[in-house]
């Protein structure tokens, strides 16, 4: 019987992403959780998911969980606000933990003036989930919600410097709102846009605190499997299998430069159709 536990409580987190995204869920739960083993999934190969429509993005979404269940994880992290959004339509909704929450409740934490931004792809801004879930927890706050259909791609094809024209340009107009609006916090809805954190902070004016959905997450993670007593008792540090849909080498290269280190050996590409 203690064995069994023991065997459940080792078993790997599973995360999901439409691509690079969730690597900033991965990235927390590498310094909060580091003995946790971790299966990641990318769909490279249908990434952006948030300019699809409902019912594709939930077709996706069922599909990415059927996965991780075969990987035999111990929980399944839906690291992507767009799936998040949209969780209570999944086929298997009580199985799947999303960013919604934790940021939500990070973000009325933080905030002074009750004037918080959201901002996340077209999908997951047209859902109203944040917008829902802040004014659930906190109903006098202001929300401002501005959708970005361009960033995650951009941040997929690598444009995620500040020399980068084109992405400046772009927060620059997506920033436009929460600047006239004076937003003391500002949600990254999406969890590709804390890769470029510095880039939206620069624009804000470095004032505004950036709630950055990946690591409210991690935390989230960490609270939940101490209370249900599902900690790794593993000694050694986590080990991290990375699974996409497609382009190993532009997935490995950009997460070695997001992560720090090399995934390379680590990553296989999959057929997520036989899912
Ligand atoms: N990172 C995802 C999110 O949080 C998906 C972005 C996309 O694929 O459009 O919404």
């Amino acid at each position: 019987m203690e064995n069994n536990l023991k065997n459940e409580k080792n078993k790997p987190i599973g995360i999901f992403d439409s691509g690079l995204g969730g690597l900033t869920a991965v990235k927390a739960i590498k310094s909060l959780l580091p003995h946790e083993d971790i299966i990641y999934f990318g769909d490279t190969g249908r990434t952006p998911y948030g300019t699809k429509s409902e019912k594709t993005i939930i077709s996706y979404a069922n599909q990415n969980i059927n996965f991780l269940k075969s990987k035999n994880v111990k929980m399944i992290v839906s690291a992507c606000g767009t799936v998040s959004s949209h969780i209570n339509k999944l086929d298997n909704p009580e199985l799947v933990t999303g960013v919604i929450e934790p940021s939500c409740q990070a973000a009325v934490k933080l905030t002074k003036n009750y004037k918080i931004g959201v901002i996340g792809t077209s999908a997951t801004i047209k859902s109203g989930a944040y917008t829902n879930a802040l004014n659930k927890i906190c109903p006098r706050a202001k929300i401002i919600s501005q959708d970005c259909p361009l960033l995650a791609s951009l941040i997929e094809n690598g444009f995620i410097d500040k020399s980068s024209e084109i992405l400046l340009k772009t927060v620059n107009t997506y920033m436009k709102k929460f600047i006239k609006e004076k937003v003391d916090t500002l949600i990254l809805g999406c969890t590709h846009y804390p890769i470029i954190k510095d880039v939206i902070n620069d624009v804000l004016g470095g004032h505004v605190n950036l709630i950055n959905s990946g690591e409210e997450t991690a935390k989230f993670i960490k609270k939940y499997l101490k209370e249900k007593n599902m900690l790794s008792e593993k000694n050694s540090l986590g080990i991290y299998n990375f699974f996409v849909s497609d382009k190993l080498n532009d997935f490995s290269e950009r997460a070695k430069m997001f992560l720090g280190y090399d995934i390379q050996n680590c990553t296989q590409i999959i057929n997520i159709n036989e899912y």
